[in-house]
C-alpha cells in the first residue's frame, strides 16, 4: 500500500514557520497584509476565501476581505484593485476565481501589481516562472504546495524521472509543469484531447491529476511505485452520510490508486491545505521585499 502524504502536517509546519517569521517582521515595523476579494456568492469560493482570511489572521497578518455583489461593474473591481495596489498596508492581493461572466478575469488579474500578485497569475510572474526566474517570481500556490510535498518525498532534483500532469489550466496544470521542468523532470502535459491517456499516465514516475473530475484517474492508470499528487477538490453527493450531504473527493480513484502507487496525496488533507499555506508564505515574502 502507498505511503499517504500528510499535506495537513506539512502545511502546519509551513504556517508555523511563516507565523514565526511574520512575528519578527512585525517587531521590526512591518505587518504583512493580505487582501482577499470575492465577487458573488459561489458557495465553494466563499468557503475558500473565508479560510484564507482566517489563516492570514492566525499568522498575525493584517487580513482584509472585500465581498462584492455578483453584479459589481467591472470598473468598480478595477478601482478596488488599484486602491489595494496603492495601499502600503497591503502586500498581497488575491481576487478569488472564477469571477462572474460579465467580468473579464484576465483584465482584473493584469490590474494587480505584479509585486503584490501572491497568486502568481500576472503575466510578469507567469513569465518569470516560464523563464526560470524563480527567485523573484510569485509561483501559484497550489503547484508550489504540490512541489513542496514532492520535494519531501523525492528531493529537489527530479532528474531522470518522468512526470505527467493531467490538466492544462493556468492555475495548476501549466505552472505545475513548469515547476517540474525547473526541477529537471521530463514533463508531459496531458488533457482531454490526449490520445490513450491511461497508457500515458502509466509511464509517469510522478503523476499529477488536476482536471476537476471526481475519480477520473483509475488505479490501472498508475505505474507501480509512482508518486501520485491529486489536486482535485470535487464535492459529490454522499447519501450514505444522510440526505443532502456531500463529501470531498479528488480526481484520483483513491482506493484503487493507493494499492498501486508508492505514495499518494489524500483528499481532503493532501494538496488542499498546502495551497493556503503557500499563500501565507507568498504574502510574507512580499512583505519582506516591501520592508527591504
Ligand atoms: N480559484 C481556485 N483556485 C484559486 C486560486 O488559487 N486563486 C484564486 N484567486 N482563485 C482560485
Amino acid at each position: 500500500m502507498a505511503e499517504i502524504i500528510d499535506g495537513k502536517a506539512v502545511a502546519a509546519e509551513v504556517v508555523e514557520k511563516v507565523t514565526a517569521e511574520a512575528a519578527e517582521l512585525i517587531a521590526a515595523g512591518t505587518t504583512p497584509g493580505l487582501a482577499v476579494v470575492i465577487v458573488g456568492e459561489d458557495p465553494a469560493s466563499q468557503v475558500y476565501v473565508a479560510s484564507k482570511s482566517k489563516k492570514a489572521k492566525e499568522c498575525g497578518f493584517h487580513s482584509v476581505q472585500h465581498t462584492l455583489p455578483a453584479d459589481t461593474p467591472p470598473q468598480d473591481l478595477v478601482a478596488l484593485v488599484e486602491a489595494l495596489n496603492n495601499d502600503p498596508s497591503i502586500h498581497g492581493i488575491l481576487v478569488q476565481l472564477p469571477l462572474p461572466d460579465h467580468v473579464d478575469a484576465g483584465r482584473i488579474i493584469q490590474t494587480i501589481a505584479p509585486e503584490k500578485d501572491v497568486d502568481g497569475f500576472h503575466f510578469i510572474n507567469v513569465g518569470k516562472l516560464g523563464t526560470g526566474e524563480l527567485a523573484t517570481a510569485f509561483v501559484p500556490c497550489t503547484p508550489a504546495g504540490s512541489m513542496l510535498l514532492l520535494e519531501r518525498l523525492r528531493g529537489k532534483d527530479l532528474s531522470g524521472l518522468s512526470a505527467v500532469v493531467v490538466g492544462r489550466s493556468n492555475i495548476v496544470g501549466k505552472p505545475m509543469a513548469n515547476l517540474l521542468l525547473a526541477a529537471n523532470a521530463t514533463v508531459t502535459i496531458a488533457h482531454s484531447r490526449t490520445k490513450d491517456l491511461p497508457a500515458l499516465a502509466r509511464t509517469a514516475d510522478i503523476l499529477v491529476a488536476a482536471v476537476g473530475r471526481p475519480g477520473m484517474v483509475k488505479g490501472d492508470w498508475v505505474k507501480p511505485g509512482a508518486t501520485v499528487i491529486d489536486v482535485g477538490i470535487n464535492r459529490i453527493p454522499a447519501p450514505e452520510r444522510g440526505e443532502g450531504k456531500t463529501r470531498l473527493v479528488g480526481d484520483v480513484a483513491f482506493e484503487e490508486a493507493e494499492k498501486v502507487a508508492g505514495a499518494i496525496t489524500p483528499v481532503p488533507g493532501g494538496v488542499g491545505p498546502m495551497t493556503i499555506a503557500m499563500l501565507m508564505a507568498n504574502t510574507l515574502v512580499s512583505a519582506c521585499r516591501a520592508a527591504g
